[in-house]
Formats: C-alpha cells, structure tokens, sequence
C-alpha cells in the first residue's frame, strides 16, 4: 500500500504521482532545492464527489424537514401536539430555557424521524458481522422497546474494529482471560500511586519499540489522553495551531490548556504558514512578545474525510518557524503504513521529526485507551504533570493484555509468523 513520500492518495488508494504535479508551498519546494526532493514530495487527495441530484435532494429534504419542525412546535406550543422531549418544567417557565436550543430542534424534529437506523444495541462481538437487539417502537420513535428477538449476522458497516482485532477468537483471547484472572479488571488507583502494573510497563515498552520512540505512556481513553495532556505541555502565553477538522478532544484539549488557538484550513499548508509567520512576527496580542510555545496540533487520518495529513510538509514548517508538533494517530496507527506504524512510516519520515505523537488504542487495536509517545523527557514530564497520570485511574490489565496482544500481532511478535 505504501509508497513512501513518492505517491498521490486519490480515495484512500495510492497512485503513482503524476510529474505535473507540483508543490503548493513555497516551504516545500525549498525542501526539495535543498536536496531532500523524496521526503519533501506533495501528496495529492481527491474525494468522490456526491452527484447534484442528491446534494439537491438532501438539502430539500433537510429544508422541508425543518419547515414542518417549526410547524410541528407551534402545534406543540399550543398543546395541540405531544412533545416527549425534555421540556421546561412548569414551575421554571420563566427561567432562562435550560433545553431550548438548535440541538434540541434538531434532535426533536428531524432526528427523531431516522432514530430507529441509530443508536442499535449490539449483542455480540463487534466483528465484520455481529447481532442486532431487535427493537420497536410505539410512538414514531421518541421511546423504543425490545421484542427480545435477536437477528444475528448483520452485516457490521459502524465499528471502528479496522483489523478484525476486536472480534473474539477464542485461542488468541486466552491470554487476556489470564491476566484477568491474575489481576482482575480494575486497577483501582492513579498511575501515580498504587495504579502502575508490570502490565502497563510491558505495554508501554512494546508502544515505544512499535512507533520506534524512545519512550511511551498510555492512558485509560483516547479522549482523554489528548484532552488531559494538551494542557500539560501549553498553557498562558502559548498558541495552539489546530486543523480546523481537530476532532473534539484535540478542541477541549485545546480550550481547557488555556492558550490562544487559531485554527488553520484543513491540510493547507499556506494557511498553516501564514499563521506561523504571523504569530513569529507579530507575537502575542497586545505586548507583542514572542509566544512561549508554538504548538501545532493535526491528526494523521483525519476521522470524518479520511484525509491523510500532509506530513512532509508540515514537519518543514515546523522546523522552519521552531514550533512543537502534536500529532494524533487515532485513525492511522496500526492500519497506515507498510507495517502498520502510521503515517511517519507512511511517509518514510523519522518519528524524532514528530515531538508528540498520540494515539488510541479503541480502533485498529480493538481495545481502549491512549498513549503519547516520543522523547524520554517528554513521557517522563507527562507522567509527573499529565491530570490524566495524577487523578485518573488507570488502563484496566486485561485491556492492556489485549492492546499487547494485538500490537503483537501486527508486529509479527505473536508465534503465529513463520520465518
Ligand atoms: C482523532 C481521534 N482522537 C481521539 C479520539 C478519542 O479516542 P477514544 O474513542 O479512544 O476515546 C477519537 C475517537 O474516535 C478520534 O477519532
């Protein structure tokens, strides 16, 4: 699949890079001036576009949905209609509405009508195929009820499981039914006190070998790893540089770090650039000095486009203009690259390149959690300053098991390859 620095992801596939194509950044073909042509090469994406028809018909549909929303709530006002949603209590009618908002329009009125293809428990593993709890309801889905039917085998299109790994194989699953006899399912402390296991040691040095770091700390959840540990490492006086389609724990991340956040178009690089030389020329807001910290914040596969992130090129910007790069791999690590470790292999680039790499461990490993990766001083930093080290408890031992297991599996290390 890889084609290191030389191709061009044109749906998620990669082509060979057409000569025509050319650097949109003047960063980039400066790089290449300079004799690091293979690592500075541009990556080209397209997308399918959806047909006019149906942009037409949608937003039609979205248009005449909410015209009868508004027509269906003034029913409601007037009592004529029921509403089964949360509403303002009688007795708190003149307070400001605690409910009343976009959201709330939405949900009650257009999401309401779909609901029963959403939000559909599952009673199995989530594998390619998995069994649906079979669900009714009685009044045009405000409320649903179980018939306590089950239908099995339905095709699974809404799991983010990338490998199978999640799936239950009932051999290669013994080892984490071990460690859960052996520890149980709780760890019942904070990495800082009683909570670090030989278990979370193990996982840890397997992530570093893996991403090819000198070190690595994982965390209980993905969300929390990004929104608990962006505000370790910037704070008052720093900038945060985030693609504006950062998923929302990079945002709260962000918003809870306290420092000034501007937002840059997705993967352009000229916005990118124009940020970072405006914040090196101008500094902080009002007493003009330098920023503390520059920090820019991307994700490898971006979760919504499927857009790969323009590494190269952001890795010269950065180095160009002294900012720190934080890099999210939630949706890349173990399913992009040669061998799986992301888009830093992807691109052929070396992980020193990366200062903070993050990712979860609830996508290609199928399991939970986070870990960040890079530096010794900075994972050291992280497990005396991270709120998520201090006042969370941390990863489950059987869940660790499983990650080691699935890491180990995508590295080959798990006795099954033959030499
Ligand atoms: C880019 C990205 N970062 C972080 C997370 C949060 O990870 P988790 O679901 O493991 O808590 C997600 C979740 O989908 C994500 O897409």
């Amino acid at each position: 699949m890889a084609d290191p620095g030389g191709g061009a992801v044109c749906n998620g596939t990669l082509h060979s890079q057409n000569k025509d194509c050319h650097s949109e950044n003047g960063t980039v073909r400066e790089a290449q001036q300079n004799g690091n042509s293979n690592f500075y090469k541009p990556i080209v994406e397209s997308f399918e576009e959806a047909p006019l028809y149906a942009v037409i018909l949608t937003y039609m549909g979205y248009g005449i949905g909410t015209l009868f929303g508004y027509l269906r709530d003034f029913l409601r006002n007037l009592g004529i209609e029921k509403c089964n949603a949360a509403v303002e209590r009688e007795e708190q009618k003149d307070f400001v509405p605690l409910y009343q908002n976009f959201e709330n329009f939405y949900t009650r009125n257009l999401y309401m009508r779909v609901r029963d293809n959403w939000n559909r428990p599952i009673c199995s593993a989530p594998g390619a195929l998995f069994d649906v709890m079979e669900r009714v309801s009685d009044d045009y889905n405000w409320t649903f009820r179980f018939t306590g039917r089950i239908i099995k085998d339905v095709i699974n299109m809404g799991s983010y499981n990338f490998l199978g790994l999640a799936a239950k194989y009932d051999e290669s699953m013994r080892t984490v039914k071990d460690v859960l006899e052996t520890y149980g399912l709780g760890v019942s402390s904070t990495r800082q006190e009683m909570g670090t296991l030989d278990k979370h040691k193990e996982l840890e040095d397997l992530v570093s070998k893996f991403l090819n770091v000198e070190a690595a700390m994982v965390f209980g959840m993905g969300f929390a790893t990004n929104s608990m540990n962006i505000p370790a490492l910037v704070g008052k006086g720093c900038l945060i540089l985030s693609d504006e389609l950062n998923h929302a724990s990079l945002v709260l991340g962000a918003r809870l770090s306290g420092a000034t956040i501007r937002i840059f178009k997705h993967n352009n690089m000229q916005s990118l650039e124009k940020l970072l030389r405006d914040a090196v020329i101008y500094g902080q807001p009002r007493t003009h000095r330098a920023w503390k910290k520059i920090l820019i914040l991307v994700e490898g596969i971006y979760s919504m486009e499927g857009s790969i992130v323009h590494l190269p090129q952001i890795v010269a910007l950065k180095k160009k203009y002294k900012a720190y790069l934080y890099i999210d791999e939630a949706h890349s690590i173990g399913s992009v690259g040669p061998s799986g470790r992301g888009v830093v292999e992807f691109f052929g680039m070396d992980p020193r390149d990366v200062d903070v790499c993050m990712g979860t461990f609830t996508k290609s490993f199928g399991a939970s959690g986070g870990y960040i990766a890079g530096r010794k001083d900075l994972v050291d930093y992280l497990r005396v300053h991270s709120h998520s080290a201090a006042y969370a408890t941390s990863m489950s031992p059987p869940i660790a098991e499983q990650i080691i297991r699935s890491m180990k599996f995508i590295m080959g290390l798990d006795g099954t390859t033959q030499e």
